[in-house]
């Protein structure tokens, strides 16, 4: 989502809703704006983009004001409708906040404000915040004290903007695990998500830290901690442009996109898994009953989901013992596919709106089968037309070809994975809890592969002259394989091709010579023979001459003398390794791509979303 706040000398409504324009990308599912005015909150808000709020705004002005706050939303929780449409105001009006994240303990405290009988107008976890800070507010408490009493009280990941109706020139905001920023003006202040939300009023700027708070006035600034002690925070300048700052200083998007998977990954397990070792996927609303009765799993998707998809067969069948295919959505209506009532249909779509998909999930409803999407926009057609859904929490992707849509996708299927095995029983609580365990270190590892990148990047310097590149893997290295391929070719317009290693003697293994360089992902050593064949097939790779790239965990010394290039990655058990090895595949396409000077984001003849079959 994208937040902003202001104080000033012009007009607030016009400040906010330039800001919102700048943070548009961050969401565009609806948009709001709440001034404060004459003791009073007057607000718009309105599903849709941000059109539909400033034609709502031409049709009925809210009054001159120099204190507002606005949001563009991307839905997480509750449809992107006006009702759930940010801000959200407490019951007596006085209070008005805007939120980016999710409150993870928003359940517990929904069913406190309704024991004291609030009414609750929306599905959103942010109306409960704003409520809560109501209460507060109305009792007499100070707005900034009140929403760092609340701060303290919630779990999850935030950024918090209020007003309050009585405090005209004054805007609080709070974050814990979601960005804010502070503008720094002259006789006028600014919050926003990112710089992108003021930069063409000031590029003087303040970045909260962990659990810090703000107040502005049009001429000041005061931060501090959650108990209101005073923080240390660094200004600085920001020398980006426009484009630049709503990349985040990044060359594109989709370098942005890689970076954020770390916190996509955190953002798609937040809220789903207890300690005590019991996952909750609440979107999941077919009957548990049901699920135990399902005899079989198809997963369908297309391009990058449906390698998604390849990697979770490997781990839904090993951890449920259900049988589970993978197959293209472009194919699955067309050969008359043997779906019923047992047969659980899996759709993965980042966007929701692939036109292949639909039609496949719609043939397999029509066949009597449940559907469940996993999709990365809320109130898109495809999660509206399944049964069930789990929400990936990776944030808009703007650049067409997939990163962090497809990590959370991965992710979410092992979530789905571990759910149906808990359902089952085909996995007990404590084995859960390890595996849940080492999910939640995947944030902190995928930010490792990222901080190792240098030697991606010196990679793909020396491959701009090259035809042809193959990928070879095994087990869920086959679809890292075959992801990294695909992004070389969507990106780098290099003829890539990934294989299953094993296939390499049954074949590909004749077109190998030293012209054709090799990437080889290496699955973890482990109590099978899987690490050795793939060991092997790297030494018959080599005896013909070819260049090796290979990924290869820590201190797998076996590999060493067969790689000419050899890439680290992290020790992690072999169902999970998809989500660090391909992310150096990911960077390597993004950087070659730009070395060769193609428009990364928007690569020729390919589209973000395909809504035609
Ligand atoms: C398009 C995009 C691909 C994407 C595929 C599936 O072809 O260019 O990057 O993987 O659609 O998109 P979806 O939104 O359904 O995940």
């Amino acid at each position: 989502c994208g937040i902003v706040g202001y104080v000033g000398k012009q007009s607030a409504q016009d400040v906010v809703i330039e800001g919102l324009r700048r943070l548009e990308y961050r969401g565009y599912d609806s948009a709001g704006v709440a001034l404060v005015a004459d003791g009073e909150i007057a607000s718009a808000k309105k599903a849709g983009k941000l059109a539909n709020l400033e034609a709502e705004l031409a049709a009925n002005p809210l009054p001159e004001s120099d204190t507002g706050i606005g949001h563009t939303r991307w839905a997480t929780h509750g449809g992107p409708t006006d009702v759930n449409a940010h801000p959200h105001l407490s019951a007596s009006g006085r209070v008005a906040l805007v939120h980016n994240g999710i409150i993870e303990n928003f359940a517990a405290l929904k069913a406190e404000l309704e024991a004291a009988g609030v009414v609750l107008k929306s599905e959103t976890d942010t109306e409960v915040v704003a409520q809560l800070l109501g209460i507060e507010v109305d009792g007499g408490a100070d707005v900034a004290e009140a929403l760092r009493t609340i701060c303290r009280r919630l779990e999850g990941a935030f950024t918090l903007v209020a007003v309050d109706a009585q405090q005209p020139g004054r805007v609080v905001a709070a974050r814990r695990n979601s960005p804010l920023v502070v503008g720094v003006g002259e006789g006028e202040n600014f919050i926003g998500s990112d710089v992108a939300a003021f930069i063409e009023h000031t590029r003087e700027a303040v970045e909260l830290g962990q659990d810090q708070m703000v107040e502005i006035t049009a001429d000041a600034w005061t931060v501090t901690d959650f108990d209101g002690n005073p923080a240390e925070v660094r200004p600085y300048h920001v020398d980006w442009d426009l484009s630049a700052a709503q990349k985040d200083g990044f060359d594109w998007f989709m370098r942005k996109e890689i970076h954020e998977q770390p916190r996509a990954l955190a953002d798609t397990l937040l809220g789903r898994y207890a300690t005590d070792g019991s996952l909750t996927l609440d979107e999941i609303r077919i009957a548990t009953s049901e699920l135990r009765s399902i005899q079989r799993i198809v997963i369908i998707g297309c391009g990058t989901a449906h390698y998604a998809g390849m990697v979770a067969k490997y781990a839904i069948e090993h951890w449920t013992r259900i049988p589970c295919e993978v197959e293209l959505a472009s194919e699955f209506r067309y050969r008359d596919p043997i779906v019923g009532p047992q047969t659980l249909v899996v759709a993965i779509s980042q966007s929701g709106e692939t036109a292949d998909t639909l039609m496949a999930i719609r043939h397999a409803r029509e066949q009597g089968s449940k559907v469940l999407a996993i999709c990365n926009t809320n109130g898109s057609t495809i999660p509206r037309e399944s049964d069930a859904v789990i929400y990936t929490h990776a944030g808009p992707e703007i650049g067409v070809a997939s990163t962090k849509g497809f990590l959370t996708q991965v992710l979410a299927c092992y979530l789905l994975g571990l759910y149906l095995a808990q359902v089952k029983s085909t996995k007990f609580g404590e084995e859960i809890v390890a595996i849940m365990h080492e999910l939640e270190t995947m944030p902190e590892l995928v930010q490792e592969v990222l901080d190792n990148q240098q030697q991606v990047l010196e990679l793909a310097a020396d491959f701009a002259d090259e035809p042809s590149v193959l990928f070879l893997g095994r087990h869920v290295g086959f679809p890292v394989a075959l992801e990294g391929a695909l992004k070389l070719k969507e990106l780098a317009y290099i003829h890539a091709e990934g294989f299953a290693a094993g296939e390499l003697k049954h074949g590909p293994i004749a077109v190998i010579d030293q012209d054709l360089p090799v990437f080889v992902v290496v699955p973890p050593r482990g109590r099978d023979m899987l690490h050795d064949k793939v060991v092997s097939n790297i030494q018959e790779i080599r005896a013909r001459g070819a260049r090796t790239i290979v990924l290869a965990e820590q201190d797998d010394e076996a590999v060493e003398q067969y790689a000419d290039v050899l890439i680290r990655l992290p020790k992690v058990q072999t169902l999970l390794q998809p989500l660090v090895a391909t992310v150096p595949l990911q960077i390597f396409a993004c950087e070659l791509a730009t070395q060769k000077g193609h428009d990364v984001d928007q690569p020729r003849n390919l589209a973000k979303s395909v809504t035609v079959e």
